[in-house]
């Protein structure tokens, strides 16, 4: 052949493609010409309320510090040491500064001055490790249970918000949580209250260049799976969505619930799904962990792993580090089991299936094509044989491979199916390597004409979008924002209040992943994005899989 011949021969193929793929709707793979937007993976971390409470002093911060890194807890990915509530009584000087005791947070190293928390994260960092405090978004904080610990007024931020997290900042922090019981106490509206603290949050870094990732902790109130994610704008945030799985170790009155911290656990899993809120970046807290702590058994603290990592969920151990037996250590160090978690998309496990009461398949979507975590959950109080078909998780023929992840082996699934018998109060964990079923591609529709026609404003809307067989579709989110900050827009799904979506900054096309439920017949379903007001911002197409 020719050159012009094989140009034109190569022309004329690649029509014919382009039809036949604009013809099928659905494409054979994940197209890599938008990667995935840079946000940062889920925490993994340790925090200091569980096991120390408002007992929490610069020895025991550098002693769970060292326990980190020998443990291998450090070498398998856990990063941060979080001191929560309890370090600062709520002392502030003539100019509003924070004051801590000097006692508690001594010089460590030659040069340091008490009562300076840059002590403790300088600690901190020179094992490699980041840290993180806390504050409350209102006046007072939590400290007010007599069994825990003397009560301090005036723990919280409200009032100092500029001044505090430029402190933390300057501290050297690397995170920050802010909880909620001011804010409860003075009625505040969470979502602005929120927003004004990741401004200042902001304008810390501004000035000092340091980031703090952003951990909020309202416990579920005011639905905060509406406007968490990202109320931080460019800030990145996890939001928690239910109360504590107990009150911490060393209380001996009545907030010390501990026997009942499995049921808890459980409930606080539940509490957690909200599939639609959770996206690439953005994440659901349903509280840190109790793995490892006392009344957690071997195949409880496994199945309190595999709860967290199927539901993307941050990974906080609230356990003392320096009491973890090899088992739980193992647990917690399972190079999969983490995997699963830290899973670039960021997306949610949801329920495909309820065999008989009790008995729930849950699947995670993950970044590999044709992927799954699933989890085969037994809630009954007796061993069950449990199935998993492979078309209930979207997958095209037979997987190529299915990995027992506790058992560390291959599961020995048929061609069709795995079956199983779970254990009572136990659940069997899986990756599940497979072929993708296929994913149907949308661009946006001018939503007066319904054609398939490049919009921009005032909504970016995507209509005639099929159901799928699962109660959520994952869907691939490929867009442009070339300003410098997160666009975070309304997603309204059927016209249905939704959720709101993050999108950072990207140079060129970037993509994030959302779930959503499309629970029109056919292809009735309509996904509208409130992008009226961002000129920045542009929807180019999305992915229903
Ligand atoms: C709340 C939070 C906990 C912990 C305590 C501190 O209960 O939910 O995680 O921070 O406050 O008092």
């Amino acid at each position: 052949m020719n050159c012009s011949v094989r140009k034109a021969f190569t022309r004329w193929l690649s029509i014919v493609l382009l039809f036949i793929f604009l013809s099928a709707g659905y494409a054979p793979a994940q197209t890599t010409q938008a990667p995935l937007a840079k946000i940062p993976l889920l925490p993994l971390a340790w925090s200091s309320w569980n096991s120390f409470s408002n007992t929490i002093h610069s020895d025991i911060a550098m002693q769970q510090a060292r326990a980190m890194v020998s443990t291998g807890l450090q070498k398998a990915g856990y990063e941060y040491i979080n001191i929560d509530e309890g370090w600062w009584l709520g002392d502030r000087d003539a100019e509003g500064n924070i004051v801590v005791d000097p006692k508690r947070w001594p010089a460590i190293a030659l040069g340091d001055k008490p009562g300076d928390m840059a002590n403790i994260v300088r600690y901190i960092h020179s094992l490699g490790l980041k840290a993180g405090i806390y504050t409350d978004a209102g006046k007072d904080g939590c400290s007010m249970y007599p069994d825990i610990g003397p009560a301090y007024a005036n723990v919280g931020s409200e009032g100092h918000y500029e001044q505090d997290f430029l402190q933390f900042a300057k501290w050297g922090f690397d995170y920050v949580k802010v909880d909620w019981c001011g804010g409860d106490k003075e009625n505040l509206s969470a979502d602005l209250q929120y927003g004004e603290i990741a401004r200042a949050i902001a304008r810390a870094e501004q000035i000092t260049g340091k980031r703090l990732y952003y951990s909020i902790c309202n416990w579920g109130k005011q639905s905060p799976w509406t406007w968490g994610p990202g109320v931080g704008g460019s800030i990145q945030d996890i939001w928690r969505v239910s109360d504590d799985i107990v009150a911490p170790v060393v209380a001996s009155g009545p907030h010390n619930e501990r026997k009942v911290a499995f049921d808890k656990m459980m409930r606080n899993f539940d509490q957690g799904i909200h599939p639609a809120a959770q996206h690439t970046g953005y994440y659901n807290d349903p509280d840190m962990m109790v793995l490892g702590m006392p009344g957690m058994n071997t195949e409880q603290n496994r199945l309190h792993m595999s709860l967290w990592v199927v539901s993307g969920a941050p990974l906080i151990i609230g356990a003392d580090l320096t009491k973890l037996d090899a088992e739980t250590l193992d647990t917690l160090r399972n190079p999969d089991a983490i995997a699963i978690d830290q899973d670039p998309l960021g997306l949610q496990c949801i329920k495909v299936k309820d065999l008989s009461p009790g008995l729930e398949i849950w699947s995670k979507f993950l970044s590999t094509p044709g992927s799954r975590a699933v989890l085969l959950l037994n809630r009954s109080y007796f061993p069950a044989p449990m199935s998993v078909d492979w078309t209930d998780l979207g997958l095209k023929g037979s997987p190529a491979n299915v990995h027992d992840v506790w058992a560390n082996k291959d599961a020995g699934a048929d061609k069709d199916s795995l079956k199983a018998t779970v254990p009572a109060q136990d659940a069997i964990l899986l990756v599940v390597r497979g072929s993708e079923g296929g994913f149907a591609h949308y661009l946006p529709i001018s939503a007066a004409s319904g054609e398939a026609k490049a919009i921009t404003s005032p909504q970016t809307v995507f209509g005639n979008v099929s159901q799928v067989p699962s109660p959520f579709a994952q869907i691939r989110i490929v867009y442009a924002n070339e300003t410098r900050s997160t666009e975070v827009v309304g997603l309204y799904v059927n016209g249905e209040t939704g959720t709101r979506v993050a999108f950072p900054p990207t140079k060129g096309a970037a993509s994030v992943w959302i779930q959503a439920r499309l629970d029109r017949q056919g292809d009735m379903n309509k996904l509208t994005f409130d992008t009226s007001s961002l000129s920045g911002l542009k929807i180019e197409s999305i992915d229903v899989y």
